[in-house]
């Protein structure tokens, strides 16, 4: 695909951003000056220390991450394609009183636009799903490392972006021997998206967004999906050691509407039945050699 893409996925993400204001609980960010976003939060036992290290953080929407990062003591740098997201992220900075550098760019020309190399990059929750080469996208990162510097993404499961809610029509033989097997009329999940990564994207038109607000004026976007086994090579391929690979049944969203429940101390949804079913985002951590 050209790069059309990145239009169409900036003029969606610019009428997703002000929707996304409203629905992030900016506030509590204003009114808490130490509150961290649930992600951050989720993510900082594995994050190690952060103080006083240059951090860039890829794709940063409105900047709610990137506070959070910079509240744990790092000079952070934010990239993001969308220049609305970045206005609230730079309005966010300047309410917080939080001096946060703010880059538009999109990801494959960040290191052209920044012209330096970080102690980290930090990304993910929606991220490479909008990227159509992870090999692209891992050697991008390794640009942006000082040796020595470190990866740490977590994002959505690739098996999670493979499936979608099916309610099922016969009962399955299987069930005899584990009952627990979904029953005729219950929903349960089919593998209907590409695994792998594919050279064309998949096109969708939604009017809301994952918070289940709206009206999203620019509905139109595309994304890539990208095998667990992609991404390992991709960091192994662009010269960078892999220090950490962990699978976790939780996301901070909601992907599958009435088929998910808070877990209120994590600040993630896990599926309300059999959670351990489904492998719902990983963290990676690499380190450049
Ligand atoms: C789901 S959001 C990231 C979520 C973030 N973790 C959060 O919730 O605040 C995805 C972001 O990626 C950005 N984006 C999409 N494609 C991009 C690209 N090619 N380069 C840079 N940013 C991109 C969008 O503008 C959007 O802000």
């Amino acid at each position: 695909m050209s790069d059309d893409y990145l239009a169409i996925n900036r003029a969606n993400w610019d009428s997703r951003a002000p929707i996304h204001v409203e629905g992030y609980g900016i506030e509590r960010y204003l009114s808490d000056p130490g509150a961290l976003s649930d992600v951050v939060r989720f993510d900082a036992p594995r994050l190690g220390d952060l103080t006083d290290l240059d951090v860039v953080h890829l794709q940063c929407h409105i900047g709610t991450d990137t506070l959070s990062l910079h509240r744990l003591g790092a000079h952070v740098t934010g990239v993001d394609l969308s220049g609305v997201s970045l206005a609230h992220a730079r309005q966010l900075a300047a309410d917080a009183g939080a001096h946060i550098t703010y880059v538009e760019a999109d990801v494959y020309s960040a290191p052209e636009a920044l012209g330096r190399t970080y102690d980290l990059v930090y990304t993910g929750i929606g991220a490479i799903c909008w990227l159509p080469s992870i090999t692209r996208w891992a050697q991008t990162v390794a640009a942006l490392l000082k040796p020595g510097g470190r990866l740490f993404i977590r994002d959505m499961h690739p098996v999670l972006n493979t499936l979608m809610a099916m309610v099922v029509g016969e009962d399955h033989p299987d069930r005899a021997q584990q009952p627990w097997i979904t029953a005729p009329g219950g929903t349960t999940f089919a593998l209907e998206l590409p695994y792998y990564e594919q050279p064309e994207p998949l096109e969708w038109n939604d009017a809301v967004t994952y918070l289940g607000d709206g009206p999203v004026s620019s509905p139109r976007s595309v994304e890539w999906n990208h095998g667990l086994g992609e991404i390992v090579s991709a960091v192994l391929d662009a010269g960078l050691e892999l220090t950490g690979l962990v699978e976790h049944d939780s996301v901070p969203w909601v992907p599958f509407a009435g088929l998910m429940t808070l877990d209120p101390g994590a600040g993630e949804y896990r599926l309300t039945e059999r959670p351990e079913r489904l492998a719902a985002s990983f963290t990676l951590t690499a380190t450049k050699r």
